[in-house]
């Protein structure tokens, strides 16, 4: 089996495995049970944690606790931001500005808000062919966000065709007018270099299984500054985490992510030159397939404004449903992981331009660290000889 997909998720890293075992078997007791000591040892694991994934994302170790809430994961996160932020009892404005490509764990709750009697706004994206392709146009968005806009929220890299959005141009846009700006950035975190204080976005949301870590940890950064950030409990129950998050904190997750994220920031910038070179050779590969016409997906690879792992490519004539099922050794996407099940053609292909049958006719590849260079060689060798098999 071949591991192409690590945009869905990524295998979990065997020394974050260690740490999280060793702790399953000594360190069980609960980090609210400060009572005892086996409780306040989880405690102090769990908050030397948080101060780990703080340093990591260039935040004040020191105010940790105020600005991270640990969650289950980004969807989570994201239901958090928004709701949280939407539904507070002071919020008065009733507008939600976001993007046309994000993430289903973004527009499902936006969908929702609109029950709530709020007014959303999804902004569209250059198409394929632009330069800044996937990316959404400043200038209109600085006319949408006015001081009616109670929030904006923009991924900060696309799960699908790996473009950036200019979160630190938005940022100066929302602050002008008071809207608050949410970034969902699992698909960055840990990936590459990245720093939340100069992003300058208000929340932000991460997941632990997208780096190398355990599934159902993730977290919320939530901005101390200027005044601190209105934000409703979605989850309530015994108090924790400041009442921003109640239930029995996932001592065992949350140090596996802090883990996970260490090991994945330490190894930055090689980690993501030795992606883009896999990534590349890949493309390279794809490109030299006999008698088939496959084109790249959202922005070119040249340069910085794709995340490095990424490639999608539209193959022409050919369904990626019935490629990936012919190419069963390959672990491929044909959208994102939850759409996948569904036999929709992707909103973000979509978005960009593509029809509905190229959208069908596409597939997404995310190499990753346990990813080698025989394995890509490989996976051309099979996607050749089934694209040869294939009757058009
Ligand atoms: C951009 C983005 N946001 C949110 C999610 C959901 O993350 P989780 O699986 O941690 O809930 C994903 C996962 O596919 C994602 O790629």
């Amino acid at each position: 089996m071949i591991y192409l997909d690590n945009h869905s998720t990524t295998r979990v890293d065997p020394r974050v495995v260690a740490i999280m075992g060793s702790m399953m078997e000594s360190n069980y007791a609960n980090a609210g049970s400060t009572t005892h000591l086996a409780g306040r040892e989880v405690a102090l694991k769990v908050s030397e944690a948080i101060r780990t994934i703080a340093s990591c994302l260039k935040l004040d170790p020191d105010v940790a606790s105020d600005e991270l809430v640990m969650t289950s994961g980004a969807t989570e996160a994201n239901n958090l931001a928004i709701f949280g932020v939407c539904l507070h009892p002071r919020q008065k404005r009733r507008q939600v500005v976001s993007v046309v490509t994000e993430h289903r764990a973004v527009l499902d709750p936006l969908e929702r808000l609109k029950q709530h009697g709020f007014e959303v706004v999804l902004m569209p994206v250059w198409p394929q062919g632009h330069d800044l392709v996937g990316q959404i146009d400043l200038e209109q968005a600085s006319q949408l966000i006015t001081d009616k806009t109670a929030l904006v929220s923009v991924m900060h890299s696309n799960n699908e065709i790996g473009c950036f959005q200019p979160i630190r141009e938005l940022s100066a846009i929302c602050h002008r007018v008071g809207a608050i700006l949410h970034t969902d950035a699992t698909q960055t975190v840990g990936h590459e270099a990245f720093n939340v204080s100069e992003l300058g976005c208000d929340l932000m949301s991460f997941s632990s299984h997208k780096f190398y870590g355990p599934k159902g940890s993730g977290g919320l950064y939530v901005a101390s500054r200027p005044s601190g950030i209105r934000l409703q409990a979605q989850i309530l129950g015994g108090g924790q985490q400041s009442n921003r998050r109640s239930g029995t904190i996932d001592s065992v997750g949350v140090v596996g992510m802090a883990e996970a994220m260490r090991l994945a920031v330490e190894e930055l910038p090689e980690a993501t030159n030795r992606d883009r070179a896999l990534r590349d050779r890949l493309w390279g590969n794809l490109q030299s397939i006999e008698g088939e016409c496959i084109r790249l997906n959202g922005p070119a690879l040249h340069d910085h404004d794709r995340l490095a792992r990424n490639l999608n490519i539209e193959v022409e004539g050919i369904e990626g449903q019935t490629l990936m099922l012919l190419c069963d050794e390959l672990c491929m996407s044909s959208g994102s992981a939850c759409t996948s099940a569904e036999p929709l053609p992707s909103h973000v292909l979509q978005s960009i331009g593509l029809s509905a049958d190229q959208a069908r006719c596409s597939i997404r590849f995310g190499v990753g660290r346990f990813t080698t260079e025989h394995e890509i060689d490989r996976a051309t060798e099979l996607m050749a000889e089934s694209l040869k098999s294939v009757t058009r």
